[in-house]
């Protein structure tokens, strides 16, 4: 069995992570053999709830689950980290954006980068879930300055695996039949789903979806809107914003990261290199492959004219948000 690694959450007493530390804990992230020694971050007050989780965790009697560190000191939770899940930060209510979120979100990203960037490993990946998260993943890559910037992502995979189960129901065939659905741009409703090169199996061969659909108006309109506007839908219904799909998607986020996903495209936050025209320097999602830890944006798609527009649409919003944000970490 290989020697644990440690692996951080932050809002570890919130809603997202009671369900993302069962699956960090019981092999889901890291793989079987994987033993992981768990950090989790909050703020003093909820120390007592910390506790709760962590008699909930022993209680779980799980194998691979080597130790838990419950703290609500920045430093001491980054400590020699190989994985940082940085979900801690306030959730929307009904009737916000995710922007509005940014002048009490995004000092926590600056505080927890200058942690970082003082005491964890160098090449520790980190995933920032905390809205709004593209933006809180560029302020905390810039105030960590020693940790690479391809180390910082942002989640867009709960967008991915909500297109891909809209496309899979709209098609009547199982989700694992579809892949290669593109999320571009910022984790908000400007974000663009792309289904223009989805693929789709059917009977045994592999179809593109757009040509399966056969609805071109159903893919630029409702399938666009729904995924978009998908956050606002759970929170109208649940009074509380997604959890239990969020701790999933950032589970399968970090798995990819860490394993590699062969030839499977998947969706990630990540600082641009102005890749299909997209502004430099913010965190914008692109399709991206990965192996051997490294994740490669996928170059060579066509860009149509109506998804020339929307990529600029959520471009143009991410540049915005880190000016913004960047005023917001001067006071
Ligand atoms: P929650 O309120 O249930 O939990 C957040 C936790 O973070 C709380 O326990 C809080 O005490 C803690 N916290 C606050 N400041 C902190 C700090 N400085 N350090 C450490 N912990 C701190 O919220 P939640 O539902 O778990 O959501 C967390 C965040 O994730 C929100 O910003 C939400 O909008 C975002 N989110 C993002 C996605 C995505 O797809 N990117 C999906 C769902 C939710
Ligand atoms: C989501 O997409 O469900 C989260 O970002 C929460 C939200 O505020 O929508």
């Amino acid at each position: 069995m290989a020697a644990p690694i440690k692996v951080v959450v932050t809002g570890a007493a919130g809603q997202i992570a009671y369900s993302l530390l069962y699956q960090v804990a019981s092999g889901a992230v890291f793989g079987p053999e994987q033993p992981v020694y768990l950090h989790l971050l909050d703020i003093a007050p909820m120390m007592g709830v910390l506790e709760g989780v962590v008699m909930e965790l022993a209680d779980c009697a799980l194998p691979l689950l080597a130790g838990v560190l419950p703290t609500a000191n920045p430093e001491e939770a980054f400590k020699d980290v190989s994985a940082a899940f940085l979900v801690g930060a306030m959730p929307r209510r009904e009737g916000m954006e995710r922007k509005d979120l940014l002048s009490a979100n995004v000092r926590i990203f600056k505080e927890q980068g200058q942690a970082l960037d003082k005491v964890a490993r160098k090449d520790v990946k980190i995933l920032v879930v905390g809205n709004p998260a593209n933006t809180n993943a560029l302020i905390c890559s810039k105030y960590a300055p020693s940790i690479p910037k391809e180390n910082f992502t942002a989640m867009t995979r709960l967008d991915q695996n909500r297109a891909q189960s809209q496309l899979a129901a709209k098609l009547g065939v199982p989700v694992k039949d579809v892949k290669n659905v593109i999320i571009w741009g910022n984790h908000s409703s400007t974000q663009f789903p792309d289904a223009s090169n989805a693929i789709v199996t059917i009977g045994g061969a592999e179809k593109s979806v757009p040509k399966a659909i056969n609805d071109d108006e159903f893919l630029k309109t409702t399938f666009v809107s729904t995924v978009q506007k998908r956050g606002a839908a759970v929170i109208a219904a649940r009074k509380m914003s997604s959890a239990l799909s969020a701790a999933k998607a950032a589970s399968d986020h970090m798995r990819d990261w860490f394993l590699g996903t062969g030839d499977r495209w998947v969706s990630m936050g990540v600082v641009s290199d102005g890749s299909y025209g997209t502004p430099r320097d913010v965190v914008y999602s692109f399709p991206v492959t990965v192996s051997n830890g490294k994740w490669k944006i996928v170059q060579g798609l066509t860009i149509s004219d109506f998804a020339r527009e929307k990529l600029d649409l959520t471009g143009k919003e991410l540049v915005e948000e880190k000016q913004d944000a960047l005023d917001v970490c001067k006071d």
